[in-house]
């Protein structure tokens, strides 16, 4: 019998646009302040791209500095997944501009519109091509260009002072040792609550997708619940992390780091609180780069990566809760 081979990240990159706004930026712009965002969600600054720019554009730099350490050629690639919830275009999708970009001929591109579990639902697919031993190279990518839809008006300032623009990019190849690699993927969704964070326009359910009347009302800005967001994410996050655990046999104290979705420090310190866990076990960069969505775990996890901090071996747990609602978990062996 073939052994299935096993799915590993071979290359990771990230790329955050040189142009900081911090907490005190947008007091000039709304009623808000440092110390409400810094307790409220730990930010203290965050990127926002230059005009002209997409998500696209950043992908390509973290992509390229994934590309560079997997000592991988773009025209190598079996497969581009990109996973965004802030687009260039309504269609096609960003993976069409980046498989460009990247100069990869052919090279197929699929979009992932997850939110901000779009890395890891982009990472139970990449397993699953390369498990199954359809696909070899898998470029896997969260990019998103927020800083456009934010409403930077006060009805808007619960929303918009979280997030932040960037990218992380990972990738993916079978595994040439087969105790390290991706060890599990969980993926769910519970779309009964899609309302509670959203951006409605434009729209097809109305017509013309985006109109003066719809940009008056701005359906065209994010609206959120936010206790109830962070309420299912407290309880689901923990619920993904355990279903990891179990699936490998393992319990808490086995993880040697936790990277979880940046939405808020305050979410994950109680996430770390819950597996009765230290906190010096997770790493978050939400402090500098706010809410990155989908390119959130691929950030910390390039930040790890590149710092040392992560060795041969280490087991890393990943869990994220988003829009949707969809949440997810992976476990690795580095
Ligand atoms: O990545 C996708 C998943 N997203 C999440 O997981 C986010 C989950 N939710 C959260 O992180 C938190 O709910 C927030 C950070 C969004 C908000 O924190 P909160 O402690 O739940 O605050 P709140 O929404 O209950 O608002 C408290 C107060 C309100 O004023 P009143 O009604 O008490 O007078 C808000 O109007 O804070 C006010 N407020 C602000 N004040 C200053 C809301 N936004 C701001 C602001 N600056 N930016």
């Amino acid at each position: 019998m073939v052994a299935t081979p096993r799915a590993r990240i071979v290359g990771t990159g990230m790329y955050v646009p040189p142009e900081v706004t911090t907490n005190y930026d947008l007091e000039k712009l709304m009623e808000t302040s440092d110390e409400w965002i810094r307790q409220r969600s730990g930010i203290v600054e965050r990127r926002y791209a230059a005009a002209g720019l997409g998500p696209s554009d950043l992908a390509l730099e973290a992509s390229k500095a994934a590309l560079d350490m997997a000592g991988v050629k773009s025209t190598d690639l079996d497969m581009i997944i990109f996973a965004t919830l802030s687009p260039d275009y309504y269609f096609p999708g960003s993976g069409a501009f980046l498989q460009d970009y990247l100069g990869c001929g052919t090279t197929p591109a699929l979009d992932i519109r997850n939110q901000c579990s779009g890395f890891l639902y982009g990472l139970n697919v990449a397993q699953a091509f390369i498990t199954s031993g359809l696909y070899k190279r898998v470029l896997l990518v969260g990019a998103e260009c927020h800083s456009r839809a934010l409403d930077f008006s006060t009805p808007g300032r619960d929303v918009s002072v979280l997030f932040g623009d960037g990218a992380g990019a990972v990738v993916l190849a079978p595994s040439d040792d087969p105790k390290r690699g991706i060890l599990s993927t969980h993926v769910y969704a519970e779309g009964a609550h899609r309302d509670l964070l959203k951006i409605e326009a434009p729209s097809t359910r109305q017509s013309p997708m985006i109109s003066p009347a719809s940009i008056a009302e701005g359906t065209h800005y994010p609206k959120m619940e936010g206790r109830q967001v962070f309420k299912h994410a407290v309880t689901r996050m923990p619920e993904a992390v355990a279903t990891a655990l179990k699936h490998n046999g393992m319990t808490p104290d086995d993880v040697d780091l936790y990277l979880f979705h940046q939405a808020n420090l305050r979410i994950n310190e109680a996430v770390m609180k819950q597996l009765e866990q230290p906190l010096a076990k997770t790493y978050n960069n939400i402090e500098r780069y706010g809410n990155c969505s989908a390119a959130s775990i691929p950030m910390c996890l390039d930040e790890v990566v590149r710092s040392g901090r992560v060795k041969a071996g280490d087991q890393i747990c990943m869990a994220s809760f988003g829009a949707g609602f969809m949440w997810a978990s992976a476990m690795m062996r580095w």
